[in-house]
């Protein structure tokens, strides 16, 4: 296989397929979703290996509401237990954790579990993950403009925006990978995604393994990437 010389600085999953993953197994949908954390624990190791600086990870967005009151238990328990364990893959390996999106309507113990995480991993430099929960790419530009609003401005440029959104201390996003073959960007990282480089691999979620992030950063160093101008 080639050799990877360029990686993106800022990777963006929209993890999907974890459904399906288990319907075709007969399970229930949330055993994707707990198949679905190990595929971000891969992720997160082959980040670590391959020097990724930044990985966000569409978690739940602002239309998951929608979903069975169990379903989304579910994944509020599954996102509780892995960040709440002793030795999670944050603290273990140094990585730091961070979130995108409105955290009031999840429940207080979940919050405070990620308030926790957040603050003993914030010093970590290696790799950022950013989990995007109660994310919608729509919402976070319309809070971003309310906040200029409400800061007194009459008239935004582009750069205000972009210094407003969750996103303000990341750069934006280089490649976004959407898995199952869905090729959709629901609602994800909607302005900051204006020169992202796209992937819509055919692999479930919870299967996604180190193969396919190699075979993914293969993709993207082929990219030419030109951001409206000639190369
Ligand atoms: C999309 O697949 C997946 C989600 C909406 C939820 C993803 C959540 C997790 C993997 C758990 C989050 C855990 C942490 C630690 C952040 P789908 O259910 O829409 O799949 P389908 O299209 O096959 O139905």
């Amino acid at each position: 296989m080639a050799k990877i010389k360029k990686v993106p600085k800022h990777l963006a999953i929209i993890m999907d397929g974890n459904g399906r993953w288990a319907t075709r197994r007969g399970l229930p949908r949330t055993f994707g979703h707990k198949e679905g954390i190990k595929a971000i624990e891969r992720t997160i190791d082959s980040c670590l290996k391959h020097g990724i600086k930044y990985c966000t990870f569409f978690a739940f967005s602002t239309e998951n509401w929608k979903r069975s009151k169990e379903e989304i238990e579910g994944i509020f328990d599954l996102i509780r237990t892995y960040i709440s364990k002793e030795d999670n893959i944050f603290l273990k390996k140094h990585v730091k954790l961070s979130s995108i999106g409105v955290l009031d309507p999840f429940p207080e113990d979940l919050k405070s579990a990620l308030i926790d995480i957040k603050e003993k991993t914030k010093d970590y430099d290696k790799l950022e993950i950013i989990f995007a929960l109660n994310y919608g790419g729509r919402d976070d530009i319309v809070r971003a403009v309310n906040k200029l609003i409400d800061n007194g401005y009459k008239k935004v440029e582009e750069g205000d925006i972009l210094s407003s959104l969750d996103t303000c201390s990341l750069p934006e996003p280089d490649f976004i990978v959407r898995t199952s073959g869905e090729n959709r960007i629901s609602n994800f990282l909607l302005f900051q995604m204006a020169y992202s480089e796209l992937y819509f691999p055919k692999v479930l979620w919870p299967d996604f393994n180190e193969r396919h992030f190699v075979k993914a950063l293969m993709v993207y160093q082929k990219r030419k990437r030109r951001f409206g101008g000639l190369s």
